[in-house]
Protein backbone atom coordinates (compact mmCIF):
# COMPACT_ATOMS: atom_id res chain seq x y z
CA UNK A 1 0.00 0.00 0.00
CA UNK A 2 1.09 3.56 -0.70
CA UNK A 3 1.80 5.77 2.36
CA UNK A 4 0.80 9.98 1.77
CA UNK A 5 2.25 12.66 4.20
CA UNK A 6 -0.98 14.72 5.14
CA UNK A 7 0.30 18.27 7.18
CA UNK A 8 -2.85 20.05 8.60
CA UNK A 9 -1.29 23.18 7.79
CA UNK A 10 -1.63 26.77 10.97
CA UNK A 11 -4.49 27.60 8.68
CA UNK A 12 -6.27 24.73 9.09
CA UNK A 13 -5.28 24.34 12.74
CA UNK A 14 -6.02 27.78 13.74
CA UNK A 15 -9.69 27.85 11.85
CA UNK A 16 -10.48 24.94 14.22
CA UNK A 17 -10.72 21.59 11.30
CA UNK A 18 -8.29 19.59 13.02
CA UNK A 19 -11.09 17.27 13.91
CA UNK A 20 -13.01 17.31 10.51
CA UNK A 21 -9.89 16.68 8.21
CA UNK A 22 -9.11 13.74 10.14
CA UNK A 23 -12.98 12.54 10.02
CA UNK A 24 -12.96 13.21 6.45
CA UNK A 25 -9.34 10.83 5.98
CA UNK A 26 -11.03 7.97 8.03
CA UNK A 27 -14.82 8.23 6.54
CA UNK A 28 -13.15 7.30 2.87
CA UNK A 29 -10.98 4.03 4.50
CA UNK A 30 -7.99 5.61 4.28
CA UNK A 31 -5.69 4.17 7.34
CA UNK A 32 -4.10 6.19 9.80
CA UNK A 33 -0.48 5.05 10.74
CA UNK A 34 0.66 8.03 12.16
CA UNK A 35 -0.16 11.09 13.91
CA UNK A 36 0.85 14.20 15.75
CA UNK A 37 1.22 17.92 16.10
CA UNK A 38 4.67 19.98 15.80
CA UNK A 39 6.63 22.64 15.14
CA UNK A 40 8.11 23.21 11.47
CA UNK A 41 11.66 24.73 11.82
CA UNK A 42 12.47 26.70 8.76
CA UNK A 43 15.40 23.70 7.55
CA UNK A 44 12.39 21.56 7.46
CA UNK A 45 10.83 23.62 5.31
CA UNK A 46 13.33 24.59 3.43
CA UNK A 47 13.90 20.52 2.76
CA UNK A 48 10.35 20.50 2.50
CA UNK A 49 9.21 22.99 0.00
CA UNK A 50 13.30 23.05 -1.71
CA UNK A 51 11.08 23.42 -4.90
CA UNK A 52 9.89 26.67 -4.00
CA UNK A 53 12.59 28.27 -2.16
CA UNK A 54 13.42 31.18 -4.83
CA UNK A 55 9.68 31.59 -5.69
CA UNK A 56 8.72 35.13 -4.63
CA UNK A 57 6.10 33.64 -2.00
CA UNK A 58 8.96 31.90 -0.42
CA UNK A 59 9.64 33.82 2.40
CA UNK A 60 5.57 34.40 3.29
CA UNK A 61 4.72 30.54 2.81
CA UNK A 62 7.68 30.00 5.33
CA UNK A 63 6.14 32.69 8.10
CA UNK A 64 2.56 31.24 6.80
CA UNK A 65 4.09 27.61 7.90
CA UNK A 66 5.31 28.36 10.93
CA UNK A 67 2.67 30.59 12.65
CA UNK A 68 1.41 27.79 14.65
CA UNK A 69 2.23 24.21 15.12
CA UNK A 70 0.89 21.88 12.56
CA UNK A 71 -0.69 18.29 12.30
CA UNK A 72 0.91 15.92 10.37
CA UNK A 73 -0.78 12.68 9.76
CA UNK A 74 0.48 9.50 7.57
CA UNK A 75 -2.20 7.68 5.97
CA UNK A 76 -1.91 4.05 4.21
CA UNK A 77 -4.19 2.88 1.38
CA UNK A 78 -3.98 1.40 -2.00
CA UNK A 79 -3.57 4.41 -4.22
CA UNK A 80 -3.12 6.75 -1.51
CA UNK A 81 -1.65 9.16 -3.04
CA UNK A 82 -3.84 9.96 -5.64
CA UNK A 83 -6.74 9.12 -3.45
CA UNK A 84 -5.68 11.78 -0.91
CA UNK A 85 -4.84 14.54 -3.74
CA UNK A 86 -8.28 14.08 -5.00
CA UNK A 87 -9.51 15.11 -1.82
CA UNK A 88 -7.44 18.03 -0.86
CA UNK A 89 -8.13 19.56 -4.31
CA UNK A 90 -6.12 22.06 -6.36
CA UNK A 91 -3.65 24.54 -4.66
CA UNK A 92 -5.46 27.84 -5.20
CA UNK A 93 -8.51 27.28 -2.41
CA UNK A 94 -10.32 29.35 -4.45
CA UNK A 95 -10.83 27.17 -7.84
CA UNK A 96 -10.87 23.86 -5.92
CA UNK A 97 -13.85 21.84 -6.34
CA UNK A 98 -16.41 21.62 -3.70
CA UNK A 99 -16.24 18.55 -1.79
CA UNK A 100 -12.34 18.82 -1.45
CA UNK A 101 -10.81 19.99 1.55
CA UNK A 102 -8.99 23.09 0.17
CA UNK A 103 -12.75 23.84 -2.01
CA UNK A 104 -15.07 23.56 1.14
CA UNK A 105 -12.60 25.17 3.77
CA UNK A 106 -10.25 28.10 2.19
CA UNK A 107 -10.52 30.87 0.08
CA UNK A 108 -6.25 31.16 -0.07
CA UNK A 109 -3.59 29.66 -2.16
CA UNK A 110 -1.15 30.14 0.69
CA UNK A 111 -4.00 29.40 3.63
CA UNK A 112 -4.62 26.46 1.85
CA UNK A 113 -5.45 24.44 4.91
CA UNK A 114 -3.47 21.01 4.23
CA UNK A 115 -0.64 19.73 2.60
CA UNK A 116 -0.12 16.22 1.01
CA UNK A 117 2.49 14.29 -0.87
CA UNK A 118 2.26 14.36 -4.90
CA UNK A 119 3.72 11.09 -5.92
CA UNK A 120 3.71 7.65 -3.85
CA UNK A 121 8.04 8.44 -3.61
CA UNK A 122 7.00 11.56 -2.15
CA UNK A 123 4.95 10.23 0.48
CA UNK A 124 7.67 7.82 1.06
CA UNK A 125 10.69 10.36 1.73
CA UNK A 126 8.16 13.02 2.92
CA UNK A 127 6.76 10.72 5.84
CA UNK A 128 10.47 10.13 7.16
CA UNK A 129 10.75 13.47 7.08
CA UNK A 130 7.92 14.61 9.53
CA UNK A 131 7.66 11.22 11.45
CA UNK A 132 10.58 9.11 13.43
CA UNK A 133 10.54 4.91 12.47
CA UNK A 134 8.84 4.04 15.87
CA UNK A 135 6.35 6.84 15.19
CA UNK A 136 4.62 5.23 12.58
CA UNK A 137 2.49 1.92 13.23
CA UNK A 138 1.89 -0.45 11.13
CA UNK A 139 -1.46 -2.34 11.31
CA UNK A 140 -4.35 -3.75 9.60
CA UNK A 141 -7.93 -2.33 10.94
CA UNK A 142 -10.00 -5.65 11.53
CA UNK A 143 -12.73 -4.05 9.01
CA UNK A 144 -10.07 -4.44 5.74
CA UNK A 145 -11.72 -6.68 4.15
CA UNK A 146 -14.71 -4.26 4.02
CA UNK A 147 -12.63 -1.51 2.97
CA UNK A 148 -11.00 -3.61 -0.22
CA UNK A 149 -11.91 -6.57 -2.24
CA UNK A 150 -9.13 -9.58 -1.55
CA UNK A 151 -8.02 -8.49 -5.47
CA UNK A 152 -7.12 -5.40 -4.94
CA UNK A 153 -5.13 -6.52 -1.60
CA UNK A 154 -1.96 -8.05 -3.67
P1 LIG B 1 2.86 23.43 -4.45
O1 LIG B 1 3.78 22.32 -4.08
O2 LIG B 1 2.99 24.04 -5.83
O3 LIG B 1 1.30 23.00 -4.32
P2 LIG B 1 0.55 21.89 -3.45
O4 LIG B 1 0.58 22.29 -1.99
O5 LIG B 1 -0.86 21.91 -3.99
O6 LIG B 1 1.24 20.57 -3.72
O7 LIG B 1 3.02 24.62 -3.39
C1 LIG B 1 3.26 24.37 -2.06
C2 LIG B 1 2.60 25.43 -1.24
O8 LIG B 1 3.15 26.71 -1.56
C3 LIG B 1 1.10 25.59 -1.49
O9 LIG B 1 0.32 24.63 -0.82
C4 LIG B 1 0.87 26.98 -0.97
C5 LIG B 1 2.15 27.71 -1.38
N1 LIG B 1 1.95 28.48 -2.62
C6 LIG B 1 1.68 29.83 -2.52
O10 LIG B 1 1.61 30.39 -1.42
N2 LIG B 1 1.46 30.55 -3.67
C7 LIG B 1 1.53 29.96 -4.89
O11 LIG B 1 1.33 30.66 -5.92
C8 LIG B 1 1.82 28.57 -4.99
C9 LIG B 1 1.90 27.88 -6.32
C10 LIG B 1 2.02 27.86 -3.83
Amino acid sequence: MEQSLVIIKPSGVQRGLIGKIIDRFQQKGLIICGLKMMNLSEELLREHYAHLVEKPFFPTLLKSMMATPVVVICLKGVDAVAVVRGMVGTTNARNAAPGTIRGDYGMSSQENIVHASDSPENGVIETKRFFKPEEIFDYTPVCINFIYAPDELN
